[in-house]
């Protein structure tokens, strides 16, 4: 709660009155009602417009706000508790930040910027150095240690940012809309690397964005906020195909769903299947009894060997041929993660389905073009939505990445950065952090 009298807001809401109500009492209502838990290792989003709560929300996660009423536990200790000092410690030693604005001091090189928060901790400068300049590595700016940040690019100096978080080395690292300044291209390869860096680091990640794209490729789980209370919260694919409300439902109209769903989430079962060892004659009657023009040769292990049609395979059987060999197809083959907007182009290249297949080549399921095209489709929308929608994905794929990924960002931008109202005074800049202290 924002003003002078929060217990009695809080009091107020508590009886269950809107956060219009109390606005009254001239308080402003931020986060209300926000429980979650984040696992170790986990990239939560919290999405929402302009104003719905997230930068108060996350800056409680870290005490740079006070709460008031609720708890934060990290690790079991609840940071509410904590006094100015064990803050600050919390802050260099487990919890570190990435701003929008990248919040770099113009004077100091990037180095140096890196290591601030290892300089802060009193961390001596041979040693910080060391991990700064790992860090900047990690992050691809190796060779830009003694520039300052004027002289990098936006995305660059984002970069600068990560950096610094990744070189204090916390478990946790907070993102308020770290990527929203840059542009969409920059920011699709920002999202890349900071998957990649996850990956490969294990941190725990909060990110804010009001960005429902970004949100969709980067979380694991998402919560979207309204006028500061939980919409939902869930995978990416259960927001899509389950919204909890209108609200929801509303808002993740225009998501590419693409890049959100993924093989394992459109395959359907493979039938029907024929056994490589099986004749021609055995082929076709499999495929006239489930009315298909093909088949899936697969191994007694489930290992996909490839497939067969029903032309080839009748020449075969007129012409006495005893053996499937000779007559099997490759086929192009997707992994259950492959997002749907990768596989256009592998299903233009095949008349047949397409395979999906597990690390061990094991047949999972397929992907007919049909439904390909009717992953497209919002839920509950009509046909004829699929088809309006599919050409113009095809389109963009063939061009392969920058078009989609341009248009993919953009797209869903519910609010554009002028929108959102100015940086409050609490301010993002290490320096006003520092002077805090
Ligand atoms: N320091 C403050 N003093 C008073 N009210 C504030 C303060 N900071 C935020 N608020 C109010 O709290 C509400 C939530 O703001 P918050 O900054 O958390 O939203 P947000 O979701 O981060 O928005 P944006 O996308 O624009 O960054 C808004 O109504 C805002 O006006
Ligand atoms: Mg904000």
């Amino acid at each position: 709660m924002f003003g002078r009298r929060p217990a009695k807001a809080v009091e107020l809401l508590a009886d269950g009155r809107h956060r219009d109500e109390i606005k009254s009492l001239n308080v402003t209502a931020a986060v209300i009602d926000v429980s979650f838990e984040v696992q170790p290792g986990e990239i939560f989003v919290v999405m929402g417009l302009s104003g719905s709560g997230k930068s108060t929300l996350i800056r409680m996660l870290n005490g740079l706000l006070p709460h008031t009423s609720g708890t934060v536990e990290i690790e079991g200790t609840d940071i509410t508790k904590l006094g100015k000092s064990d803050l600050r410690k919390l802050r260099s030693e487990k919890v570190s930040m990435v701003f929008q604005h990248f919040a770099l001091f113009p004077h100091r090189s990037v180095l140096d910027n890196a290591a601030y928060g290892l300089e802060v901790r009193g961390v001596a400068r041979a040693e910080r150095d060391a991990k700064a300049r790992e860090a900047l590595a990690m992050v691809g700016l190796d060779g830009w240690e003694h520039k300052v940040p004027g002289q990098l690019s936006g995305g660059m100096q984002q970069r600068v940012g990560l950096a610094r978080a990744l070189a204090a080395d916390t478990d946790i690292i907070l993102m308020d809309e770290a990527f929203s300044a840059l542009d969409p291209l920059i920011r699709r390869d920002m999202q890349s690397q900071l998957l990649e860096l996850q990956e490969s680091l294990g941190k725990t990640i909060i990110f804010i964005t009001h960005d429902l794209n970004e949100a969709m490729r980067l979380g694991h789980r998402i919560c979207v906020l309204r006028d500061g209370r939980v919409a939902q919260i869930g995978t990416a694919e259960e927001i899509l195909n389950d919204p909890a409300n209108d609200y929801v439902a509303n808002f993740i109209e225009d998501v590419d769903r693409t890049r959100v769903l993924t093989a394992s989430s459109v395959m359907e079962d493979p039938i029907p299947v024929v056994d490589p060892g099986q004749g021609p004659r055995a082929a076709l009657r499999t495929m006239r009894d489930n009315q298909t023009q093909s088949a899936f040769v697969v191994r007694r292990d489930r290992k996909l060997v490839g497939g067969v049609n029903e032309t080839a395979i009748g020449e075969a059987v007129r012409d006495s041929v005893k053996e499937l060999d000779g007559l099997v197809d490759s086929l192009e083959r997707v992994h259950p993660d492959t997002p749907v907007a990768d596989m256009f182009a592998q299903a233009a290249e095949s008349s047949y389905p397409l395979a999906v297949v597990d690390d061990e080549e094991r047949l999972v399921g397929v992907i007919p073009r049909g439904t390909l095209l009717a992953a497209l489709a919002t839920p509950g929308g009509n046909d004829d939505q699929a088809h309006e929608d599919a050409p113009r994905v095809e389109t963009a794929e063939s061009g392969k990445t920058a078009d989609t990924a341009g248009t993919a960002d953009t797209g869903a931008e519910p609010q554009s950065e002028a929108a959102q109202p100015q940086p409050d005074p609490g301010g993002d800049a290490p320096a006003t952090e520092g002077s805090r202290q």
